[in-house]
């Protein structure tokens, strides 16, 4: 079995990503620092498998720890999850976002070269693309000047990535641009797990409906959407990790020396509102919601044009919004268990 690393493979994606890289019948290997994440992650992710997960608790930025998780295994490829996250907190704490997320890639790039590893998925987001003038956006469409040091840092490592790449280095990349993933895997067993008060729409949606938060503020309804709120494009987290598993090998049939990215999102866009509706009419739950003024730094509305993916990777969506938000209020029920 071909061995692919996880960075980051205790947080939410790359749990998820796990299962659909055994499911595909590769063996992945977890690296951790747990600083967004939780160990029982990993007794979850056993249970679903049926099997053990190799993994190691360190941390990505320290590159003697990286050598030895390279020496110890024999890898086929990495996908980089490993990551600060959070958009608001990147505003207060600017040089641990860039220093966690872009120091991060370079060690392991540089460990890559050194142990001969090529394959690299790397986790981008289409908050690269800010308000663009085009909906939906294409790959093609220019990248805006990102609205947060977190959008930044994913904008910095593209085009560390690129440059790479450009130099003749033996590396074959491709960045994904996740949009809004949510959902958990049907089992119930791995899902999304916030730390604190939940940044993201579906996870304080969730909470809500669970009685944990006392309601959900919609930041806006006068933007320039058909019901004033702002538009994403939700996919489900595990068409989200079988994006991954695409391009590991969409990777094992190209050059020496390769780039490319794309879109990862269902093509359709929804709304705060929609959403709400959605999940009242998946949960039974009536919602408590109020709205609020604008939040800065939103964006009005952006869907992904998966024309790219969908023909290269030959990957498409298997589930809708109401499928995904079913699996997160199901994950919600089991963590109230
Ligand atoms: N969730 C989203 O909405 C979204 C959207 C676009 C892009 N992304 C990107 O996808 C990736 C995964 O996101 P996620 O939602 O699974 O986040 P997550 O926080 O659940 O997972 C990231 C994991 O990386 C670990 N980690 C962070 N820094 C580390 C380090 N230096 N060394 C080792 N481990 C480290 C954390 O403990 C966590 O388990 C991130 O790069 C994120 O920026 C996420």
């Amino acid at each position: 079995m071909q061995q692919i690393l996880i960075t980051g493979g205790a947080g939410y994606i790359g749990s998820h990503t796990a299962v659909a890289l055994v499911n595909a019948g590769y063996e992945p290997i977890i690296v951790d620092n747990f600083s967004n994440s939780n160990q029982d992650v990993l007794a979850g992710l056993e249970k679903i498998l049926g099997k053990k997960v190799k993994h190691y608790e360190g941390d990505c930025n320290d590159r003697e720890f990286m050598h030895g998780v390279f020496k110890e295994n024999s890898l086929k490829g990495v996908i980089h999850f490993a990551a600060s996250k959070a958009v608001g907190e990147s505003t207060q704490i600017p040089l641990t976002y860039y220093s966690n997320n872009i120091n991060s890639l370079i060690v392991l790039l540089e460990t890559m070269k050194t142990f001969g590893v090529k394959d690299i998925v790397f986790s981008s987001s289409c908050t690269v693309y800010g308000q663009p003038d085009e909906l939906p956006v294409k790959e093609s469409t220019p990248r805006k000047d990102a609205e947060s040091p977190y959008g930044n840092t994913k904008k910095i490592c593209e085009d560390i990535l690129t440059d790479h790449v450009k130099s003749g280095a033996a590396a074959r990349v491709v960045a994904l641009r996740y949009f809004n993933p949510i959902g958990a895997h049907p089992s119930s067993l791995i899902g999304e797990l916030p730390l604190g008060v939940p940044a993201n729409l579906v996870p304080f949606v969730t909470q809500t409906g669970a009685g944990i938060r006392e309601k959900i503020t919609v930041f806006g309804d006068d933007y320039d959407t058909p019901d004033g709120t702002c538009i994403r494009d939700y996919i489900h987290v595990m068409d989200l990790a079988d994006a991954h598993v695409k391009s590991i090998q969409y990777l094992e049939n190209q050059q020496d020396t390769f780039f490319d990215l794309f879109n990862v999102g269902t093509g359709n866009g929804n709304s705060v509102m929609e959403v709400v509706k959605v999940f009242e009419k998946v949960s039974g739950k009536t919602l408590n919601y109020e709205i609020g003024p604008r939040r800065s730094g939103d964006i009005e509305k952006v869907w992904a044009n998966t024309d790219k993916v969908s023909k290269v990777l030959g990957w498409t969506p298997q589930f809708g919004l109401e499928e995904a938000l079913r699996d997160a209020w199901n994950w919600q029920v089991s963590l109230e268990k």
